[in-house]
């Protein structure tokens, strides 16, 4: 079922610790820095203009759905629990707005691509919007891909 862990309750344990708990902990920086670079290269041609506030909404948009994961699916996820493929399926969808922010987040980064002349906080920015785009895409992997099957969904 999942293979890559011992049993669901493991995998849960490492979802929440690895990917709840670190995207909680590095998108309020990572807003932070965003207001930084956005309000000191106003003009620079390459600055990622609501770069800040797609980040927030992301923040927002993030803490509710793992709320619900962590407070109302995971501690169903049980061999003796009836069909939770409802709530699995809504999940998925929220996932699939989750990618849509990481696409507008490449759209408006040019792909964390920082220009030649970026400062140490632009850079820092775009190596933290990056490495949170890889792990938010891990983290949806591992509930769409190796969680949500072993339980039907
Ligand atoms: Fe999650
Ligand atoms: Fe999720």
């Amino acid at each position: 079922m999942v293979q890559e862990f011992e049993d669901a309750g493991a995998l849960i344990a490492h979802i929440v610790t690895r990917y709840h708990a670190v995207h909680r902990q590095e998108v309020p920086e990572l807003i932070r820095l965003a207001r930084l670079v956005e309000g000191t290269h106003a003009d620079h041609s390459e600055v990622p203009r609501g770069l800040a506030d797609l980040l927030c909404r992301v923040q927002w948009e993030m803490e509710a759905h793992m709320q619900k994961e962590e407070e109302g699916l995971f501690p169903m996820l049980h061999p003796h629990q009836g069909d939770m493929g409802m709530a699995m399926e809504l999940m998925r969808d929220e996932h699939d707005d989750h990618a849509a922010r990481l696409d507008q987040m490449a759209a408006l980064t040019r792909g964390h691509q920082p220009p030649e002349d970026a400062c140490g906080a632009w850079r820092a920015l775009y190596a933290g919007t990056a490495k949170f785009a890889e792990d938010l895409r891990e983290h949806i992997r591992l509930e769409n891909d190796v969680l949500f099957p072993g339980f039907g969904g």
